[in-house]
């Protein structure tokens, strides 16, 4: 691969002519060595590719665990709000960086940025049954029967018919857990609504068998190192 896209495909905050500057500069070494010319060949799977003494390491894919505050879209055009990827340090920004599955923008917590289509599509799949587990405040106390009712697999506004999922209670009446085995759109906030509840407060804290990290705090972000829990069950 040639050096400056290597070095571009890896920090999207470096163009390839930025990358010639820090070239012309001598910032740039490969093997310890400073680059001649920006676009020269290196096998980006053995290279020790250094800009301004730092080490840029070859992923082909990234993954990216945020904690997505409130009034953020999952979306990656331009609007009004702001994106979960303009909300992301830009050292983490690449092409065909997406969210793989949605939150609405009055929820918080655990969404999935990759630029890993395969792996996105296999989460994202009707047939994939990944759980995703969610904390939920309700306006008024949960009640007998809720268990049942999302066990049974209930079925909302419209007419959809929900997957089998699990409600479990918390300590606080108005507080529970939901796991759900599918994505539809609103889906908790749908399901309390049958129940003629409402949701006040949503936030996911699990994909798979993943836990949102507690040390993450609102609108920060961390790379995922094994990504092989995401997809179990
Ligand atoms: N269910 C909802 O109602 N909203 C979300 O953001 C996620 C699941």
């Amino acid at each position: 691969m040639r050096l400056d896209k290597f070095i571009s495909s890896q920090r999207t905050d470096l163009s390839r002519n930025d990358v010639k500057a820090l070239v012309k500069k001598g910032l740039v070494t490969v093997d310890g060595k400073k680059a001649k010319k920006s676009d020269m060949q290196i096998d980006e799977n053995t290279a020790c590719v250094q800009v301004s003494g730092e080490e840029i390491s070859y992923r082909k894919f990234i993954y990216l665990m945020l904690n997505k505050p409130q009034g953020v879209v999952c979306s990656t055009k331009e609007g009004a709000c702001p994106t979960v990827i303009d909300i992301i340090p830009e050292k983490y920004r690449r092409e065909g960086l997406f969210p793989a599955g949605r939150l609405d923008k009055d929820t918080e917590g655990f969404v999935l940025l990759t630029d890993d289509g395969q792996l996105a599509h296999r989460m994202l799949s009707p047939k994939s049954h990944v759980p995703k587990r969610y904390f939920v405040r309700l306006e008024k106390p949960y009640e007998q029967g809720y268990a049942e009712a999302f066990e049974s697999g209930m079925t909302i506004d419209g007419g959809e018919k929900c997957l089998p999922a699990e409600f479990i209670p918390l300590d606080k009446e108005n507080e529970c857990e939901v796991v759900l085995h599918e994505g539809k759109f609103h889906q908790v906030k749908r399901m309390f609504e049958a129940l003629g509840n409402k949701v006040i407060y949503l936030k996911r804290i699990m994909i798979g068998a993943l836990p949102l990290d507690e040390a993450l705090a609102l609108g920060e972000v961390k790379e995922i190192a094994d990504i092989t829990p995401l997809e179990q069950r």
